[in-house]
């Protein structure tokens, strides 16, 4: 018999948003998240900072997730909780929650690899977003990490190509904070970007393998140019931000449309997905589809809500560990580094 209950709780705290999400069969039903502005200010997340607001917002988040979610916490069937990679002093506040939590209410407890839930997010019922078949290439563009990543089974993930320097993430938030603009520069640029030329500026693509990235050549070249024409003409950023956006922009998703279409060709998979904080990105979201019609990919894309960190990515991972019977008991520690096939 089907069991029509299965209430599960997320818990997402691996950096600088505390979430939680309450999934009922699947379905998302609340997804709180509390972003910490303090970060901006220093261009960048703090960790004490970050691991500080995590303590503060988790009670309330949680509390307002299961208030959203119209349910009592003694409706919930588990608690899943992102046990790594990110922050250790972040993973720990959600990690420690979740075990007296699940202790206290005496339900079974499920840990969580964030990079696997940011690609299981593609697997919430949800009519905006369909579901990617076994087995697919999921380009996974976060903050922490740039992979293609090619996915199995739910959780039988292999790494095919990642960045050997920074993330793509971190490439649009650095070449933000290089024009002045405030932490998490990627929707920034994103946003200006749509005003701009793309082709305005030429900035140079890094040579490595094949499914490889390289962001920091990229990050120096962006340094550089900005530097050069800030000495000839001191207003050169205000006057031409618009169009220096779309350039960078434009050279970071060239980087990766070309990167996922070499693991197209060298897998021969042309199920093709994207996750990760920089899927939210509308290029990434635009040239994808477009790929649909000019190549014959079958591309899926998350709602925009599941692309940066969030708890419903959480609690659908743990809605599909739970329905293996895949808990961890209170002895589970936090795990900084954690890699998606592990
Ligand atoms: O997945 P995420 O929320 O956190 C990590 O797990 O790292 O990703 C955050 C990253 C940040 O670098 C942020 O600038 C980037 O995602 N991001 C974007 C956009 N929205 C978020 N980058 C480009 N365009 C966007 N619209
Ligand atoms: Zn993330």
């Amino acid at each position: 018999m089907i069991d029509n209950s299965i209430y599960i709780l997320g818990i997402e705290s691996s950096c600088d948003d505390t979430s939680a999400s309450v999934i009922h069969n699947g379905k998302i039903l609340s997804n709180v998240i509390a972003n910490q502005e303090i970060h901006a200010a220093y261009g960048g997340v703090v960790p004490e900072l970050a691991s500080r607001a995590h303590q503060q917002n988790i009670v309330p988040v949680v509390q307002q997730a299961l208030h959203k979610a119209n349910i009592d916490k003694k409706d919930v069937k588990a608690i899943a909780f992102t046990r790594g990679p990110g922050l250790m002093g972040s993973l720990l506040v959600g990690t420690s929650f979740a075990k007296s939590l699940a202790l206290s209410l005496n339900v079974p407890l499920i840990a969580v690899n964030h990079m696997q839930a940011h690609i299981l997010a593609h697997f919430i019922e949800d009519d905006a977003q369909k579901k990617p078949p076994f087995p697919f290439l999921c380009l996974t563009i976060s903050g922490g990490h740039t992979q293609i990543v090619k996915v199995t089974d739910y959780f039988n993930m292999e790494v095919l190509g990642e960045t050997i320097d920074d993330a793509v993430g971190e490439a649009f938030d650095k070449s933000a904070k290089i024009l002045g603009l405030p932490y998490p520069g990627g929707p920034l640029i994103d946003k200006y970007a749509q005003q701009g030329n793309p082709k305005a500026f030429r900035f140079t693509k890094p040579k490595v393998g094949d499914l490889e990235f390289s962001f920091s050549g990229l990050k120096t070249g962006i340094l550089y140019f900005i530097q050069k024409n800030v000495k000839e003409n001191p207003n050169f950023i205000e006057e031409n931000l618009y169009d220096i956006c779309a350039s960078i922009q434009y050279t970071i998703i060239n980087i990766l449309m070309d990167k996922i279409k070499n693991a197209v060709k060298e897998t021969g998979i042309n199920h093709v997905a994207i996750a990760g904080g920089v899927s939210a990105n509308s290029e990434i979201r635009k040239r994808l589809k477009q790929a649909e019609s000019d190549w014959g990919w079958s591309t899926y894309i998350p709602k925009f809500e599941f692309t940066t960190d969030n708890a419903g990515m959480i609690a659908i991972a743990g809605y599909l560990k739970y329905l293996q019977n895949d808990f961890v008991d209170e002895t589970v520690g936090a795990k900084a580094r954690f890699k998606v096939s592990e």
